[in-house]
């Protein structure tokens, strides 16, 4: 299709060149702080980003953990170009071919009997919510959830409250609904208050949680909703014992266990979903990120036996059925499976993570480095010993791997004594990073560890 109003090189102009004044002048309009470097031009399904100046970037980040099947990724392009051809909009209440193959698709991948989906295009605060109103319709009475600590489900005024972050340098306002929430910890194994092994330990957080559904709460509790291994919060995986006796817990308490898949879902962990990694099936499971291959898109899968489902007027959006995102998520899972995107996240997961390992032995300030799969977090330290969280070495880390053209990132925490921490350096490059980039950004990790050491008189 041909432009007709404007020519193709007007379109071109507009869309890959940018003076200087107009720079200054969006950052004058802009109402969010953006970075400065600006990007331009992905690697076709790979794992680098040039930016406006011509410098590329290895990026152990794929933009917010989302482009597992790498930038631009060639099927993804190509089935977005042939949808947009044909349709681009149509209103949520229309089913399109792409959408009603993406409901099989997502219903036949999913884990256990979560056959119930529901898709939008805004992500996984929504896709969070989506799940907090089925709870709320098949739990009448129940009006609270429990969240952990340190948890993060979105921005939205309700997944905020959801979230751990507030009051906070990163998120300094209170979301809705505060009397819907109730908080509890998070199985942090590496920062156990008991210093036990997760092996063999009593499952205190266990028992807090289930405390916190029993005598925590002033009314019915309709769901637990947990990151299987959180992402934001530093790159925690729950043990094992904790899921499976969550499990156990949630029904027997009658609450619904309800999963934000958002960061580790569609091959990151090395398998499809984490829920795969531990063999529990919750009652419902949000995601987003990695589904929709650099385009936006969140579902909520649910429970095949759930008796109430949506209403068209309870979960609808004016732009949620984009047959465009509808057919870019239904080929980038296509991707991922026959690429076997898992299975390549378990090897090149395996190889970085035993490098850093490596350098952990040899260095007094990485205290944990933690897995599974691309889904690395190397969490930094004043010493092994009191495991004072370095938050600037690890800020340092950051600044000197972008010096070096590869790109980290940090997650956020709360310490103990609820200090905000930003002290895990994450390693989460596209699933599709060659055997070689993988080995460069370690290397380039241990660099930057070494400036960043050498330039800073304290941690
Ligand atoms: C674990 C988790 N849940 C939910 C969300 C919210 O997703 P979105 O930003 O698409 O609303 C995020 C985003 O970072 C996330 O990491």
């Amino acid at each position: 299709m041909k432009p007709k109003v404007l020519t193709e090189n007007e379109i071109a102009e507009m869309l890959t060149k940018v003076t200087e004044d107009e720079i200054s002048e969006y950052k004058s309009y802009s109402l969010t702080h953006l970075k400065d470097t600006i990007l331009a031009t992905g690697t076709p399904g790979g794992a680098t980003v040039k930016d406006t100046e011509g410098n590329e970037y290895l990026d152990c980040t794929s933009q917010a953990w989302t482009l597992n099947v790498g930038f631009v990724n060639p099927d993804v392009v190509y089935a977005t170009q042939f949808q947009a051809e044909r349709l681009t909009h149509v209103r949520y209440s229309y089913p399109t071919i792409p959408r009603i193959k993406l409901i099989n698709k997502l219903a036949q991948i999913a884990p256990g009997n979560l056959k119930k989906v529901t898709i939008q295009n805004q992500g996984g605060s929504t896709a969070i919510e989506a799940a907090m109103k089925l709870a709320f319709l098949n739990k009448p009475d129940a009006s609270i959830f429990i969240t952990t600590w340190m948890a993060y489900h979105g921005a939205t005024l309700a997944t905020i409250t959801a979230s751990n972050w507030m009051p906070s340098p990163l998120i300094r306002f209170r979301g809705f609904g505060q009397e819907h929430f109730v908080k509890a910890p998070y199985p942090y194994c590496y920062r156990c208050r008991k210093g036990q092994d997760p092996k063999d330990c009593d499952m205190e957080c266990l028992e807090l949680l289930r405390n916190t559904i029993i005598y925590g709460t002033n009314a019915p509790v309709a769901g637990v909703i947990i990151e299987p291994m959180q992402g934001p919060g530093g790159q925690v995986p729950a043990p094992q014992r904790y899921i499976e006796g969550l499990r156990k817990l949630c029904d027997e308490e009658n609450v619904f266990m309800i999963w934000d898949e958002a960061q580790t879902a569609f091959g990151r962990v090395g398998k499809m979903f984490a829920a795969e990694i531990y063999n529990v099936v919750p009652d419902m499971m949000c995601l987003t990120k990695a589904l929709g291959g650099g385009l936006p898109a969140g579902a909520t899968l649910a429970r095949d036996d759930l008796k109430e489902h949506f209403r068209y007027t309870e979960e609808h959006s004016t732009f949620g059925a984009s047959p465009l995102i509808m057919a870019a998520t239904l080929i980038n899972i296509e991707v991922i499976q026959r690429l076997n995107l898992p299975r390549r996240a378990e090897k090149l997961g395996t190889l970085i993570t035993k490098r850093l390992q490596e350098i952990q032995e040899k260095n007094e300030h990485i205290g944990d480095v933690r897995g599974p799969g691309l889904f690395i977090g190397v969490e930094m330290v004043r010493d092994k010993k009191d495991k004072v969280p370095a938050n600037s070495l690890a800020d340092a880390i950051v600044h000197e791997g972008l010096k070096r053209n590869v790109i980290f990132d940090l997650s956020m925490a709360h310490h103990r004594d609820m200090r905000f921490v930003r002290n895990v350096v994450k390693v989460k490059p596209p699933l599709t990073i060659t055997e070689e980039q993988a080995n460069h950004a370690v290397d380039v990790f241990e660099e930057s560890l070494n400036a960043a050491l050498k330039n800073l008189s304290v941690l």
